[in-house]
């Protein structure tokens, strides 16, 4: 009798899971299982690592709860969010990234122009666009909710010293497209790496700092909704974003104010967002590629 090959034990597990109902499902754990398998013959895992492996992934999940979820910052960290973004995206729109941890939905809808944060939040940044269609066209009734972090790095939901939706706002467009709101030039700020995840950056030489942003979901009646980030073009973790979400389209200036600017601001940034259509059934650039 011959020994049986690590091949022959893939296929056999496969076959187990090849009566499974739900096609979709069928599909995603046949690929799952050869690309696991793939993973622990390419690296001769060995049982020692194995176990430390199941060991980190326990450990993270005894780290989630109500409020932490260590493992989608798990899954940021090593880009698979970021993937995720850019397969489902839609051709022709803005670009999408990561949504984070820390949104929050109901923030107030604001006036067109207001300020989201207070004077001692940071430097004070008008941030105007449009909102327009891949044609050009403007989108009447566009929103956009709009949040980003206090200037010592921190979200409202972390910091018992600012209110309840600091920094964060709805603002909604009208027939030209146009918006605008007074927020402040972000700054770069560390993700949470007082957990598993922190230990892996660690262990893996990488810092843990995000390229200053401002967060924005932009949606309108009838078009797919973007999720989405305006980075500042003087950053300097542009590059090495800890969780992968910088994308050159989502680069802007940051410029100083001058005249001509609201004299209340420092400085100004201006950002277009591009929705798509809303399709039919979903359809992703990578949908439908069926291997
Ligand atoms: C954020 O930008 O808020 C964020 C994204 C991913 C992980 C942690 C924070
Ligand atoms: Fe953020």
């Amino acid at each position: 009798m011959t020994a049986m090959t690590p091949d022959q034990l893939t296929e056999q597990v496969l076959t187990a899971y090849a009566g499974t109902p739900d096609p979709r499902l069928g599909q995603l754990l046949t690929s799952l299982i050869r690309h696991l398998h793939a993973f622990a013959v390419e690296t001769r895992l060995t049982r020692e690592e194995w176990l430390a492996g199941v060991e980190f992934l326990t450990a993270t999940g005894q780290r989630c709860d109500g409020e932490r979820q260590e493992f989608i910052l798990l899954s940021d960290v090593l880009g698979f969010s970021s993937l995720v973004e850019e397969i489902n995206a839609a051709d022709g729109a803005t670009e999408s990234t990561v949504l984070g941890p820390f949104y929050v939905p109901g923030a107030p809808v604001r006036a067109m122009g207001d300020r989201i944060g207070r004077p001692e939040d940071g430097s004070p940044t008008l941030v105007r666009g449009q909102v327009r269609n891949p044609a050009g066209e403007p989108l009447d009734g566009a929103t956009l909710d709009v949040w980003q972090s206090s200037g010592n790095g921190l979200y409202d939901i972390q910091d018992p010293q600012q209110p309840p939706f600091n920094l964060r706002g709805v603002f909604v467009t009208g027939p030209d497209g146009a918006y605008e709101f007074r927020a402040i030039r972000p700054v770069s700020y560390p993700i949470p790496a007082d957990g598993p995840v922190g230990g892996l950056l660690r262990s893996a030489g990488r810092h843990n700092w995000r390229a200053a942003h401002i967060h924005a979901i932009v949606s309108a009646p009838g078009h797919r909704p973007v999720t989405t980030h305006i980075f500042d073009a003087e950053n300097a973790y542009l590059d090495s974003d800890a969780v992968f979400g910088v994308k050159d389209s989502l680069i802007r200036p940051f410029r100083p104010s001058g005249p001509g600017d609201p004299p209340d601001v420092s400085y100004v940034a201006e950002m277009e967002f591009v929705l798509a259509p809303a399709p039919e059934t979903g359809q992703g650039r990578g949908a439908g590629s069926g291997t």
